[in-house]
């Protein structure tokens, strides 16, 4: 009893010991990605896979109060400029919201690889196209943007969750950025 309420006050917060994994260069996903050619758990990969595919129907459903249906509530997620790192899904879910406030979306998922780290522990990459689609003096316009999500998972229970999220463009916006305004 005494030892565990002295430890309370010793060890410091989890969230201050977490340490993001480094984003890869692209040239080292095709070989870090081993998974391609070894058998997996299929079961959890299917389960990774479709909680991953909820990520866009939340996003585009502007549904993002169930944006912890996808990740951890501590998630730490890097959006890259101009979102930069965003901690925990109430921030996520604010500033998506506040972000894409103007505009209506498609979030386009592709190429997906899922590699096991361990039990409880997967990562994956993943394809996006998101298009921006303007509305009222914008409607017809869009801007549309490329890249990759490198997700960190965790085991929940029974479910998956993305504790880190580092999302990549490809290349640079496309079509009429106005449309934001
Ligand atoms: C966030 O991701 C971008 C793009 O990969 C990178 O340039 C930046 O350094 C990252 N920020 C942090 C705090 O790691
Ligand atoms: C997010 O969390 C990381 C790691 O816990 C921390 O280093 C960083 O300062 C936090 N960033 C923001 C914007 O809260
Ligand atoms: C953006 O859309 C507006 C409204 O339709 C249009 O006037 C403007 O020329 C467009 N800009 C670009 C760069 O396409």
């Amino acid at each position: 009893m005494l030892t565990s309420v002295i430890l309370l006050f010793v060890l410091p917060p989890l969230a201050l010991t977490f340490s993001p994994t480094p984003v890869l260069p692209l040239s080292a996903l095709p070989t870090t990605f081993t998974s391609a050619s070894h058998p997996q758990d299929p079961t959890a990969e299917l389960q990774i896979r479709n909680t991953l595919s909820l990520y866009p129907l939340i996003i585009d459903g502007k549904a993002f109060e169930h944006l912890d249906l996808v990740f951890t509530r501590d998630v730490y997620a890097n959006y890259s400029a101009p979102l930069g790192v965003l901690n925990g899904t109430d921030a996520l879910a604010v500033t998506l919201q506040k972000s894409l406030e103007p505009v209506d979306t498609q979030h386009l998922l592709g190429t997906c690889v899922v590699q096991f780290l361990g039990k409880d522990d997967a990562r994956t990459v993943t394809y996006f196209q998101a298009s921006h689609f303007g509305r009222g003096l914008f409607n017809g316009q869009v801007l549309y943007a490329y890249g990759a999500y490198d997700d960190s998972w965790v085991k929940v229970g029974k479910a998956w969750r993305v504790r880190q999220r580092s999302l990549v463009h490809y290349g640079p916006g496309i079509g009429n950025v106005s449309i934001f305004s």
